[in-house]
């Protein structure tokens, strides 16, 4: 297997820890971990005391999943296994999955792995854009027009990363059908879940759509722990399940004993988890609505409805690359030019999770004003 790099990484790898403000992380503030230890109830602090640092179980700990599932309507324990994070989960999914003979249909833009695995696990890959015009939204039409006979699996990403869109109830339901009419599973990449700014917008998990619908889920973006690199794949299909924990055996074999405990503490309290997170959110929103309405002409967005981030153009003229690189440079700012995913539009992806936010876009704007006169 030939991957080609991951543009996004790549250009995270050359700026996340030089740059001296990120305001294009993905992730929401992330806990310190005395606060998530403080959370914890009786059972949770007798984990974490009593933790060793031997193997865990293959799967995960039985308590933790039992935690994920109730994340879900359908699902219990044993349809769950625990991964090192969502990438993990994504990468042995597309290799269980796919081969040479199959097929599958991604969303475009995406966050690369979604598309990338496939093609490199041997499968053709269709992408089917979402469209800025109408909130980001999918096309049924362009969904169905993709499937073929050997269309193993349609992969969605709700809410969306990079443009926080988040498809309405009635489209998420038809494309639903179109996979069960066709054969090919339902895969929703779910790692913003819990995120969407109205509650009623939230869409049914794909793990619980249907039998063998599959949902990824993390604790790194809606519940702000990345570095605990915790994630899974819940979903009623025992048969797959059992094969992506034989293909764990060939990565991870099992989780870091802290994070799952940790991972476990946090889920228990997630109503405290994501009341915090989504407070920063909040904030940090309207102060982007006053911005882009202060800025309208020189950037643009479609606002959008869940999780931290968000896909503005820079409709001034200039090459968003060129604009990104001489903000990091002058102010220390890095917003992360659309490129990375393939984006011709000069779009940027805009991250709100971050405390800092209210900092860094101050100096966005400072920098804006510098270059296209002040607002
Ligand atoms: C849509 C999506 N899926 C999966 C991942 C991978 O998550 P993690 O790095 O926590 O494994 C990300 C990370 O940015 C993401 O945005």
């Amino acid at each position: 297997m030939r991957l080609h790099d991951f543009a996004l990484e790549r250009f995270f790898a050359r700026w996340e820890f030089e740059a001296e403000m990120l305001l294009c992380a993905s992730d929401v503030e992330a806990w310190p971990v005395r606060e998530v230890v403080a959370l914890a109830d009786d059972d949770g602090i007798r984990r974490w005391d009593e933790l060793t640092l031997g193997y865990t179980e293959s799967p995960g700990d039985p308590a933790l999943r039992a935690e994920i599932a109730s994340l879900y309507e359908t699902i219990t324990a044993d349809d769950v296994l625990v991964f090192a994070g969502a990438e993990e989960a994504i990468f042995a999914l597309h290799n269980v999955l796919l081969g040479p003979s199959d097929h599958a249909v991604v969303v475009r833009p995406a966050y690369q792995s979604l598309s990338e695995v496939a093609r490199a696990a041997g499968a053709e890959v269709s992408r089917v854009d979402l469209h800025e015009a109408d909130a980001w939204r999918l096309d049924v039409g362009e969904v169905s027009d993709a499937i073929r006979s050997n269309t193993r699996l349609i992969l969605l990403n709700e809410p969306h990363n990079p443009t926080g869109g988040l498809t309405n109830r009635e489209t998420f339901d038809a494309v639903a059908a179109l996979a069960a009419e066709s054969g090919a599973r339902l895969i929703v990449d779910e790692v913003y879940r819990f995120l969407e700014f109205d509650t009623a917008d939230r869409l049914p998990a794909g793990a619980d759509v249907s039998e063998n619908g599959v949902s990824i889920g993390v604790m790194s973006k809606s519940f702000a722990m990345a570095g605990l690199r915790i994630g899974w794949v819940a979903t009623r299909d025992r048969d797959l399940l059992a094969r992506l924990a034989a293909f764990k055996d060939y990565t991870t074999i099992c989780n870091a004993a802290p994070s799952e405990i940790l991972a476990l503490i946090a889920l228990r309290a997630r109503d405290r988890v994501l009341e915090r997170n989504r407070a920063i959110i909040a904030s940090n929103l309207s102060l982007l609505d006053e911005f882009f309405g202060r800025w309208g002409g020189v950037f643009e967005w479609s606002r959008p409805r869940g999780g931290s981030i968000g896909f503005p153009s820079l409709v001034a003229g200039a090459p968003v690359d060129a604009f990104a690189d001489d903000l990091v440079r002058e102010t220390g700012v890095l917003i992360l030019p659309g490129t990375v995913f393939g984006d011709t539009g000069n779009h940027f992806r805009l991250g709100f999770g971050r405390t800092n936010m209210p900092e860094a876009l101050a100096r966005l704007e400072g920098f804006a004003a510098r270059r296209f006169g002040p607002r």
